[in-house]
């Protein structure tokens, strides 16, 4: 029987992508497949020293995560594989990164306060997906900006590092997130911060700024209806961006699906 051709090989298709790795940057052109070199992958740690491992979150043992005093957020490092496919979105598509060798990828889970259980989805994992798709809006940030949704405030940290930011205000609805990493993350925010603790539906109304960026949204893709919601409701902050807003197709956008 002939060979399949190589594109139609998985484990060659692999090997090609492999030897094809680049540096990653979080303004990089996103395309379908990224593959990207292992040692160019340092992404910020609130806690660090804790080892990435690839156990079930849920069955980690003590000193390999962080959790919130309360016990309802998570932290932890998550050990991705060399050659494994980690999905990427850009507006309204979706494809793969892969790394050349193993990387640790923070992550934030909350506790489902039905099953008492973390995940299977993170709240925010530093993945190049995601620092790619909140590039694009921390890129517009300029005067004072609203930030709503804390997360591993990845996006907090970016907006406060531009020269044309003024202010800052976070709007975030948990407490606990914010009392728990908002301390350790302050000395790398060098503006003005202003933190509301609420639902950004009730709290954005009020607010004046030049731009909001919210994240506030559990999923990639279809987000853009919330997001036209609440700038309806906010006359005084001139500009809206909305994470994940485009309508994607192929991300199985199946009910309880999440971030990864
Ligand atoms: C995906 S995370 C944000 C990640 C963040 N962009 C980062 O860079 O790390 C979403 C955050 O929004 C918060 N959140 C969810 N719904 C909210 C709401 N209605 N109002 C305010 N915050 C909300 C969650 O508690 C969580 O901290």
């Amino acid at each position: 029987m002939a060979a399949a051709p190589p594109s139609h090989d998985p484990a060659r298709h692999l090997e090609a992508r492999l030897a094809r790795c680049v540096p990653f940057r979080a303004n990089m052109p996103w395309s379908p497949e990224l593959n990207l070199t292992a040692a160019s992958f340092q992404v910020w740690s609130p806690f660090p020293g804790l080892p990435a491992l690839d156990t079930p979150v849920d069955e980690l043992h003590r000193g390999t995560f962080v959790d919130a005093p309360d016990g309802s957020f998570r932290y932890c490092v998550r050990l991705h594989r060399r050659g494994r496919p980690l999905q990427t979105f850009f507006r309204d598509q979706v494809g793969t990164a892969i790394f050349d060798g193993d990387v640790a990828i923070p992550a934030l889970y909350e506790r489902d306060p039905r099953t008492g259980r973390f995940g299977p989805h993170p709240w925010m994992s530093l993945t190049p997906s995601e620092i790619m798709t909140l590039h694009e809006g921390t890129a517009l940030a300029r005067g004072h900006v609203v930030v709503a949704g804390l997360g591993l405030g990845h996006q907090l940290r970016e907006v406060a590092r531009r020269l044309q930011v003024r202010k800052i205000t976070l709007v975030e609805r948990s407490a606990t997130l914010v009392d728990w990493l908002l301390p350790v993350l302050r000395p790398a925010i060098r503006k003005p911060l202003t933190v509301v603790v609420g639902d950004a539906f009730e709290v954005m109304p009020r607010l004046r700024a030049d731009i909001a960026l919210v994240d506030i949204y559990p999923a990639y893709g279809g987000n853009r209806r919330a997001t036209r919601a609440l700038a309806r409701t906010c006359p005084k902050i001139r500009r809206f961006w909305g994470w994940g807003d485009a309508p994607v197709s192929g991300l199985g956008q199946r009910p309880g699906g999440g971030r990864r």
